[in-house]
């Protein structure tokens, strides 16, 4: 097992306004999304990050399982409970959010980063990190939201069956991270893109569609049973995916994109 997560040297890194001025760390959790989401542990502070070294339930995206090696990677969920924040398009926070790791990864470690619809970070083909965003409503209204990140950090091996390889920083970098410092940035840079989700939003999709190589291209969406193929043409301004098959032009809103040769 790698070092424990050192609060002290995290606290004295953060330069957040408010996200992760309540860090909330657990030796284990089922998930840190869960924990978060659940009303019963009480937890309504807004901008509270849940950090977990290890998660007996890790929750990928469409009721997939997470797998991280305790305390070499961050699993951490951020909550979110203001409106401002809760009004957001959630689709165009989904896809901001790879941006965020995607851009303090290549700025921290000068290694080239790509992303991947609806929000995959990847490196070389390699998945390097995933998100799962979660809410709950009232009737229509989002009253709860977690933004839960998985990313691959210390991890130097990688055991099981994966849909796509799966790489950490220290594999590609070859040395050593400091999470503190990483989870210190990325919260740092979460806060700022709240702001630009807000305000400009169409730069966000702009600035995401730079960082994925699929656009133009030939792809296959699964979606659940049915399986789709046509043109990545381009991400809308609410953040569907939209493919040009021969008869139509579909809007996607969830599913596994890949690339067809
Ligand atoms: C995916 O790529 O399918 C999304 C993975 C999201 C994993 C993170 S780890 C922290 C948080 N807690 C969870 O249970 N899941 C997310």
């Amino acid at each position: 097992m790698d070092e424990q997560f050192n609060l002290e040297k995290f606290y004295l890194k953060l330069e957040t306004e408010w996200l992760g001025r309540n860090l909330l760390y657990l030796d284990e959790v089922d998930s840190t999304n869960s924990f978060l989401m659940n009303r019963d542990n009480k937890i309504n502070k807004h901008g509270t990050v849940v950090l977990a070294e290890k998660q007996s339930a890790g929750k990928g995206r469409l009721d997939r399982t997470w797998y991280s090696n305790e305390a070499e990677n961050l699993t951490f969920s951020m909550l979110f409970l203001k409106k401002n924040i809760l009004s957001l398009n959630p689709n165009i926070l989904n896809l901001a959010s790879s941006l965020v790791i995607a851009n303090t990864i290549e700025s921290l470690y000068f290694v080239k980063t790509n992303v991947k619809w609806p929000n995959d970070v990847l490196v070389e083909g390699k998945k390097i990190s995933g998100i799962l965003l979660e809410a709950s409503y009232a009737g229509e209204t989002m009253n709860r939201l977690v933004a839960g990140i998985g990313l691959n950090v210390n991890q130097a091996y990688f055991q099981g069956n994966f849909m796509m390889e799966p790489t950490s920083i220290r594999l590609e970098v070859n040395e050593e991270i400091e999470r503190e410092k990483l989870l210190a940035e990325i919260l740092k840079r979460y806060e700022e893109m709240i702001d630009k989700v807000a305000f400009s939003p169409d730069a966000v999709l702009r600035e995401w569609s730079r960082k994925c190589r699929m656009i133009g291209d030939k792809i296959e969406v699964k979606r659940g049973e049915e399986n789709l193929y046509g043109i990545f043409d381009e991400i809308d301004s609410e953040g569907y995916l939209i493919l040009r098959t021969r008869e139509s032009v579909e809007r996607i809103s969830y599913g596994d994109v890949s690339a067809v040769k």
